[in-house]
């Protein structure tokens, strides 16, 4: 039987940073609010001019190079991100030049915060059904471009950071190791309770200096009833992933929750009665990085350390659509 499993794994993060203490200068705000509600402390914003696939294209370097593979050697490559180079082509389309692959195919994941594990997801079933062998998964973000640091875009711009992470999946002939299992959701009932509506296709033409004046150019968010919703989702979710597998709490080394927030993820460990050293964390440093937050936190878990082969994590995400899912990964 095939499996995929992470042959190498890499991340990226610009080098600015930015603390809760600067956006204070900019908006009525400060580090106690962000702290409490959030337990953000700082995050990294990009410079003027670096694009998603730059980032992007550090992190895969890195995660080329622990998997002890070069460009050449990927049959396949998926982008997971929210905040593309452009509105098309997709950014995997920039990304494989910078990087110097060959002609390979490249797909876009445009699910938000559930981006990395629906990218996954679709490698981890093309690799079990024999299509490609290695796979590049990357997920990234440029989300300081597109924050209204004003007043009022303050309850989302102070919780996004930028950043980049990837893994290399190949196929294992380990029946007990790799991903061992997935599952996504979503209801699209809630698709306007976070969302960008400035590339409107139904307006003719779909942007107009009109509507580039108006709030519609930053992402707006119903804060309470997105906090709600992820509590629910992600409890219900890694549940239901326990109880499908046969799994204890205790028979999970370390959930690898997305980083949106900290009081989100506390409480969906204390519901379902996880220790909360189980539950890791860096978004006191990176902020919410979407698309990048899990690989990036796993990657910084695997560099200090923290996971050792044979461990076993249940990765977890909720965010913009609704989309949430899990991943149980044997590492
Ligand atoms: N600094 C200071 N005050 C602020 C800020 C800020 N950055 N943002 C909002 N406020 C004000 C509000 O204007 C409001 O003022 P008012 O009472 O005078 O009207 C007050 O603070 C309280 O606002 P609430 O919205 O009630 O604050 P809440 O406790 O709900 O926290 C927060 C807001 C942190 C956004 C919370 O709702 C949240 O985290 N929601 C989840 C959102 C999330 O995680 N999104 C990430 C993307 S999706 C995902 O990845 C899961």
């Amino acid at each position: 039987m095939i499996r995929s499993a992470v042959a190498g794994i890499g991340s990226y993060v610009p080098p600015k940073v930015v603390t809760n203490d600067d956006l204070a200068r900019l908006m009525t705000t400060s580090d106690e609010w962000i702290q409490t509600r959030t337990g953000i402390r700082e995050r990294r914003f990009a410079e003027e001019g670096v694009k998603c696939s730059d980032l992007a294209a550090e992190a895969c370097r890195n995660a080329l190079s622990d998997a002890g593979m070069t460009p050449a050697d990927l049959d396949f490559l998926i982008f997971a991100t929210l905040s593309p180079d452009h509105h098309f082509p997709g950014t995997g389309c920039y990304l494989q030049p910078k990087l110097g692959t060959g002609p390979i195919g490249c797909l876009d994941v445009r699910n938000q915060c559930t981006g990395f594990l629906y990218a996954l997801t679709v490698a981890d079933a093309l690799i079990r059904a024999g299509v490609y062998r290695n796979i590049l998964v990357v997920g990234a973000e440029v989300h300081s471009s597109a924050l209204d640091f004003s007043d009022r875009g303050r309850d989302v711009a102070v919780l996004f950071g930028d950043g980049a992470a990837a893994v290399v999946l190949s196929p294992s002939s380990e029946p007990d190791r790799g991903v061992l299992y997935t599952e996504l959701h979503a209801d699209g009932r809630f698709a306007r309770a976070l969302y960008l509506d400035i590339w409107d296709i139904s307006k003719k033409p779909y942007v107009t200096p009109e509507t580039a004046a108006t709030q519609d150019i930053w992402p707006q968010m119903d804060g309470k009833t997105v906090f709600k919703h992820a509590v629910s989702r992600l409890s219900e979710a890694i549940q239901h992933t326990l109880a499908v597998n046969g799994l204890s709490v205790d028979e999970i080394k370390y959930v690898i929750p997305h980083q949106a927030n900290m009081r989100i993820n506390q409480m969906v460990a204390q519901k379902l009665g996880f220790p909360e050293e189980k539950f890791l964390h860096n978004m006191q440093r990176y902020g919410n990085t979407t698309a990048a937050s899990i690989p990036l936190l796993l990657d910084e878990a695997y560099r200090t350390g923290m996971i050792q082969r044979g461990d076993l994590l249940l990765l977890a995400a909720f965010g913009s659509g609704f989309t949430w899912g899990t991943a149980l990964v044997r590492w």
